[in-house]
């Protein structure tokens, strides 16, 4: 009797041993086949907002004393930022999914400040590291280190940093050399949040006042967290200006904050259940700033049925819960002020083209091309590879809805968006995709392949040993 508990008990550690060297594998995966399936359903508990992820870490690391960050994006990205700031003197424990950061005076880092896959990561902390008046330097990967910097290097070095771009072409490695920063008026090229709130937290720590005009609205997540911590950011349609405090910076409050879910990330399964009739998914908790949700409307305006009850939260942010179900979309066309504001769904909305009827257009978004991959070239050749009519344009693509071959094997390009956005297509094949190189979805999404699964998809992933 005792011998057969203790097989059984040995049995079982056995199992549980292998389903975690399974799991292990898994998380380190290199290729996905995902089958196509036709009916999905299901609730998604959505990953912290990885923006909101990125600022609150910043700032809680300049607060003096311990910040409580709830459902906090543990992704590669975030983490990267948060090793940063551990660099520069912040404390950092995690109790679960909250993660405590006391912050106090920054010192300077000993090595370069490693910022992987991230754009943000970076371009918002160099914003921070040009009011120390000390030199700072930050690196990432090959995707970053091949992203336009010159976009931060103008405005701080207005301010008074010297920023010198060690990379090729204006790219990183940059080092900063900060301190005695004076308070510009900066006229942006471009919409980019990542540009605005860079010279935004670098204004906290000048003299006199910050103003950055905007040419068309961006993500404002910047812009509340500051004016929740109490410090006045004057907002006036597209011109946003604050005070700065000096050398020494604002007196931030430490306080606990939850994290909403992240809305680029809900937008897979907005298309995934969206496009699919007899389909029905769950989101109980999205970020729902305006800024940022464009993509919901547009999904709207070619026929998705998406349900949205919002929820009362003292959060900086608006919250809510969406339930969307399958239907017929119809092709849409977009550009000019909608883009910045759902500029990361775009290759997703390449996807939801292909399974829409007619055509659907995107312009004005040529900023897709500096993102972590050629956006516009990289769906268009993986749409193509996948049966989907695509003409590309310089500044978006014109796709035609039809039926999707699959049956191939495409590249991610190293590029989180252009992989989950793929894996969404291919539960619509007539043939299972393989998706390569998929390590990077950890850098945004590292549940990804769960919840696609949870919700009826055949996923294989493999090539982790
Ligand atoms: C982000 C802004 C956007 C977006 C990126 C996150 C942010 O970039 O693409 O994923 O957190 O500010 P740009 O502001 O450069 O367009």
């Amino acid at each position: 009797m005792n011998g057969k508990v203790g097989r059984k008990v040995a049995g079982r550690r056995l199992t549980e041993k292998r389903a975690r060297a399974v799991a292990g594998r898994e998380q380190r995966a290199t290729l996905a086949r995902v089958h196509p399936c036709s009916c999905l359903s299901g609730v998604i508990s959505l990953p912290g907002d990885k923006s909101i992820s990125h600022r609150l870490a910043m700032l809680a690391a300049l607060a003096q004393g311990e910040s409580r960050l709830r459902n906090f994006l543990r992704s590669e990205d975030c983490l990267n930022t948060v090793k940063a700031l551990e660099a520069l003197g912040a404390g950092v424990v995690w109790k679960g999914d909250e993660l405590r950061i006391t912050g106090g005076p920054w010192k300077p880092p000993k090595l370069p400040l490693d910022m992987g896959n991230s754009g943000t990561g970076m371009r918002l902390l160099a914003g921070l590291l040009a009011a120390r008046p000390w030199r700072s330097v930050l690196t990432g990967d090959a995707s970053l280190c091949s992203r336009p910097m010159e976009r931060i290097r103008a405005p701080l070095e207005m301010m008074g940093a010297r920023v010198e771009l060690q990379g090729r072409g204006g790219c990183a490695p940059l080092a900063v050399q900060g301190g005695n920063l004076h308070g510009v008026e900066y006229r942006m090229p471009m919409a980019s949040a990542q540009v605005k709130s860079c010279v935004l937290l670098a204004g906290l720590f000048a003299k006199g006042h910050t103003t950055v005009w905007e040419p068309s609205p961006t993500r404002d997540h910047t812009e509340l967290i500051l004016q929740s911590m109490g410090v006045p950011v004057e907002v006036s349609g597209l011109k946003i200006t604050l005070k700065g405090y000096g050398p020494a910076g604002p007196e931030l409050p430490v306080r606990e904050w939850m994290v909403p879910g992240d809305f680029s990330a809900a937008a897979f399964w907005l298309v995934a259940a969206g496009a699919m009739p007899e389909a029905s998914v769950s989101l109980p908790f999205v970020g729902l700033n305006q800024r940022r949700s464009v993509f919901l409307k547009v999904l709207q305006r070619m026929g998705a049925q998406v349900k949205v009850t919002h929820i009362q939260d003292p959060a900086p942010e608006p919250l809510g819960e969406v339930v969307v179900r399958g239907a017929t979309l119809r092709g849409v066309e977009v550009g000019g002020d909608d883009i910045p504001g759902m500029i990361d769904e775009l290759p997703l909305l390449a996807v939801t083209g292909a399974l829409a009827c007619g055509e659907t257009v995107i312009r004005d978004a040529a900023e897709l091309r500096a993102k972590e991959s050629d956006r516009i070239a990289c769906m268009a050749a993986n749409l193509r590879a996948s049966g989907v009519k695509v003409e590309e344009a310089p500044d978006g693509m014109r796709v035609t809805g039809g039926a999707v071959k699959g049956g191939v094997r495409v590249p991610s390009f190293g590029d989180h968006r252009v992989a989950m956005a793929m894996a969404v297509l291919a539960v619509f094949a007539e043939k299972p995709l393989e998706i390569e190189n998929i390590g990077c979805v950890r850098t945004s999404y590292p549940n990804f392949w769960q919840h696609l699964r949870s919700l009826g998809v055949h996923v294989e992933l493999s090539g982790g040993d």
